[in-house]
């Protein structure tokens, strides 16, 4: 889920086809044409060289982005007023001083910086496009990633200093499209079938990546360095003090496939557990990172038989705790006229426990009641029991929920799951009580994850507020 917010010390699926950016022009990269080679030297004397390929690369780039200009056209996503808080800001370009602060802070309060990451889209807005395919659109969680920090300081005397910044992570796709000033990448998650698999194949076509890298949901650390992260590509290492994007983290070359948006740092080791979930196979692949960050110890796929939108994985001291629920990606689905990604509550859910270390086959699955779990809270082993909490939902936000004044399925609360692993059995239950509180967005103390703690800090959703402002899809 999009936007996140860290407190940091101050002391916080790659393409193997190249990407044009690092080119001066837009040229855009096609499948080689092997049989072509350059002409050189064709006439006696006279110093001549063709180079074919880059000639019919070049004019299959111009027709396709003639093609585009001509048959789609990039709308606004309409604003409603009460949706201000949605619409992006300009990027500030140095660190100003806040110089209005309601209330004291604390004497005993860290110096650090505190980052939130979310979506900010670039040209104004979320769009959609229009054309001869039909209409497909952003989903809300869409824009561009921008880190928003506030550095906490303080002088000598005592007095504090307070300073804001803001900037985009630059990604890959973020670059494309800021050198070519105008939104280029097409919609190519939810809309009409057709217009989602053109978008899927002009955008490969031209750009050799199937839609944007957003880096827009998490910022986390590792080794003493900071990554922004959205599950659709690999982490980008930043400066927490500049914001400044500066490089992909593909951990030497080992990590080839989307990153979690919330990999966890296992107990006792340090080591970072991941998972990477595609719209192909394999569909899910967990990996274990290095305390260092310097090498990939460990990477399985787990063979899933379905691409599980799966945004959270969890730890404790000997497991990885894999949530293959049915909210998936499935490309068939949209060739039969379906959506990309759909939640189905008909479909199973279940819970895997894998050993730290293990394969596949050493996956001890939990089957529990169909529900959607973006955020698991903490999990931790209770004698023979694994113990997972989450904020569990009976629908999904993701593409978006049919918007209902009444019910509220596609909010979550706090559960547990307790999945014993001597019996197979699986016990569960709402910790909310009978009380109906929506939340989301959970965080531990990092000192406790994947071990027993006490304490969980959640975001309250407001159920009316969120369903009347219009965040969601209307259907
Ligand atoms: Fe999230």
């Amino acid at each position: 889920m999009a936007t996140s917010y860290k407190a940091f010390p101050l002391n916080c699926s790659i393409q193997k086809r190249p990407s044009h950016v690092s080119d001066k022009s837009p040229h855009f990269n096609l499948p080689p044409f092997p049989a072509f080679k350059p002409l050189k030297k064709i006439l006696p004397g006279v110093p001549l060289q063709i180079d074919v390929q880059k000639i019919i690369t070049d004019t299959a780039a111009k027709l396709l982005e003639a093609f585009v200009d001509s048959f789609f056209e990039f709308v606004d996503q309409p604003l409603l007023p009460s949706q201000s808080n949605f619409a992006p800001v300009e990027e500030l370009g140095e660190a100003i001083l806040v110089t209005s602060i309601q209330g004291r802070i604390p004497d005993d309060f860290p110096e650090g910086v505190y980052i939130r990451n979310g979506p900010n889209p670039l040209f104004g807005g979320l769009k959609s496009t229009n054309s001869i395919f039909g209409r497909s659109s952003h989903i809300w969680v869409e824009g561009e990633g921008m880190l928003h920090a506030i550095y906490f300081k303080r002088s000598s005397e005592g007095r504090w200093k307070v300073l804001y910044n803001n900037k985009h992570v630059e990604t890959d796709t973020y670059k494309i499209e800021k050198q070519l000033s105008k939104p280029s990448f097409l919609p190519a998650i939810e809309g009409d079938s057709l217009a989602i698999l053109s978008a899927y194949l002009l955008n490969w076509l031209r750009f050799g990546k199937a839609n944007k890298y957003i880096s827009n949901t998490n910022v986390f650390e590792h080794s003493g360095k900071f990554y922004s992260v959205a599950e659709n590509h690999i982490p980008q290492e930043i400066d927490i003090f500049t914001l400044k994007t500066l490089r992909n983290w593909d951990v030497n070359g080992a990590w080839d496939r989307p990153f979690t948006s919330h990999p966890k740092k296992a107990p006792d080791t340090g080591e970072l557990v991941t998972l990477g979930v595609a719209a192909t196979k394999p569909f899910a692949v967990a990996g274990i990172i290095s305390a260092d960050g310097e090498k990939l110890v460990r990477k399985v796929d787990l063979q899933l038989n379905r691409s599980t939108l799966c945004h959270d994985i969890g730890v404790t001291k000997r497991y990885n705790v894999i949530m293959d629920f049915p909210l998936t990606i499935d490309l068939n689905r949209v060739l039969r006229g379906g959506q990309l990604i759909k939640y189905n509550k008909e479909e199973y859910a279940r819970i895997g426990i894998l050993p730290r270390y293990g394969d596949a086959n050493s996956i001890k699955w939990f089957e529990v009641e169909p529900n959607c779990t973006f955020h698991i809270i903490n999990s931790f082993e209770d004698g023979h029991e694994v113990v997972v909490r989450g904020c569990r939902s009976l629908d999904s936000l993701i593409p978006g929920p049919v918007l209902s004044l009444k019910e509220y399925e596609w909010l979550s609360r706090c559960y547990e799951w307790r999945l014993n692993m001597h019996t197979g059995e699986v016990k569960e239950k709402d910790i909310c009580g009978a009380n109906v509180v929506y939340m989301d967005f959970p965080v531990i103390n990092g000192n406790f994850i994947g071990v027993r703690n006490r304490y969980a800090y959640t975001q309250v959703v407001d159920p009316i507020a969120s369903s009347t402002q219009g965040s969601q899809r209307a259907t």
